[in-house]
Order: structure tokens, then C-alpha cells, then sequence
């Protein structure tokens, strides 16, 4: 599995999946999340909605992952995760890695070969970019895929280029 980074906007991408930074109630909202909303239409809002009708006290758990059309994106699947808010006396990490890993695994059921993540928790969540990077790189490293063979962090800024660069070569 080839894991790198690339500064761009992630509703753009055209791979099999793109993975959004949902919250829980699976509702669209602001950054990655309205983006992709913004871009992809109604298809996908209106799936959500099926989706979390179905869904204990109809909120996604954070740290899982479901998956919706694309709507009028390029990409075929839209994945769904909801990350930790950051806490710095609560250790989050496991959820936040546990989002890449539920995310790729959804993806990989769906039979997808390249999935695009955007840097899940680290901007309205407020997580340290260089911290979301380590775990974003080690909760796609732990996932068992068969069919994923591409994935690509899709970042929004210099800074965050530079953290998953560093996090990919260690
Ligand atoms: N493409 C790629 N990256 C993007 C894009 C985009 N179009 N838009 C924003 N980003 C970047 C942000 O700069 C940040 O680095 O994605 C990262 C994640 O930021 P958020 O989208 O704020 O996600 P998160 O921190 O996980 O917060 C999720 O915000 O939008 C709401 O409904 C969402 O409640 C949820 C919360």
C-alpha cells in the first residue's frame, strides 16, 4: 500500500473514495465536511440521514466509519468517520487512529483501490497537526486492506504537507 501527502482541496480528488471529517450526527457542517457537502449535492446529505435513522440514538460512534455516494464528486464513495475532539488530559489517540483504520476497512469492503484522507480532527477538532499526522500514518499502517493500494493524505496548507511528510518518513 502506497502511502503519501499532497497539498490540495479533497472534494477534487478522483479516486475511489474520499473520506470526510464528519461529526457524529452526520449532518454536514464546516470545513472538510461542508466542502464536501457543498460539492458532492443533496445525494449525499440524504443518505446520512438514512443512514443515522438506523444508528443507536441516530449519531455515528467516533472512531467508526460509514460509507454514502460521492453525489457529483469525482470520487465513487464518500466515507464518513467522526474524530475525537482534541483533549489535552484525555488521550484520544486510539479514536483518532481508530477513524483511519474504520474508514479504510468500510473502503476496502466496498471494493475501492485508491482512497484520498483529509486531516481528520485537526482543524475545528483542534488536534496538533504534527500529532494528527503521526496518528493518521499509524492508524492506516495498522488497517488490513486487500484491495486499497493507494492512499493519499489531501492537505489543506503548507504546515500540514510538512507534518504528514514527517510523519511518513519516520
Ligand atoms: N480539502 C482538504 N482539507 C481541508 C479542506 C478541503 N476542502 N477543508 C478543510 N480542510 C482541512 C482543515 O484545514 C484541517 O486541517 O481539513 C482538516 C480537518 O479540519 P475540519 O474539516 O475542521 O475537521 P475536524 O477538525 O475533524 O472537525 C470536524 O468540523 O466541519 C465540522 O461537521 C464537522 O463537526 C465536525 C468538525
Amino acid at each position: 500500500m502506497r502511502l503519501w501527502a499532497v497539498r490540495g482541496d479533497i472534494t477534487a480528488v478522483d479516486v475511489d473514495v474520499v473520506v470526510n471529517a464528519a461529526n457524529p450526527a452526520l449532518l454536514g457542517g464546516g470545513g472538510v465536511d461542508g466542502a464536501i457537502h457543498a460539492a458532492g449535492g443533496p445525494e449525499i446529505l440524504a443518505e446520512c440521514r438514512r443512514i443515522t435513522c438506523r444508528l443507536p440514538d441516530g449519531r455515528l460512534p467516533r472512531g467508526e466509519a460509514v460509507a454514502t455516494t460521492a453525489g457529483r464528486l469525482p470520487a465513487r464513495w464518500v466515507v464518513h468517520t467522526a474524530g475525537p475532539i482534541w483533549s489535552a488530559s484525555h488521550d484520544r489517540a486510539e479514536v483518532l487512529r481508530s477513524c483511519y483504520r474504520s474508514s479504510l476497512q468500510v473502503a476496502d469492503e466496498l471494493g475501492a483501490r485508491t482512497v484520498a484522507f483529509p486531516a481528520i480532527s485537526a482543524g475545528i477538532y483542534g488536534w496538533p497537526m504534527d500529532d494528527a499526522a503521526r496518528q493518521a500514518v499509524a492508524g492506516v499502517r495498522s488497517a488490513a486492506v486487500e484491495h486499497v493500494g493507494d492512499v493519499r493524505f489531501v492537505v489543506f496548507d503548507d504546515e500540514a504537507l510538512a507534518a504528514f511528510e514527517a510523519a511518513l518518513s519516520d
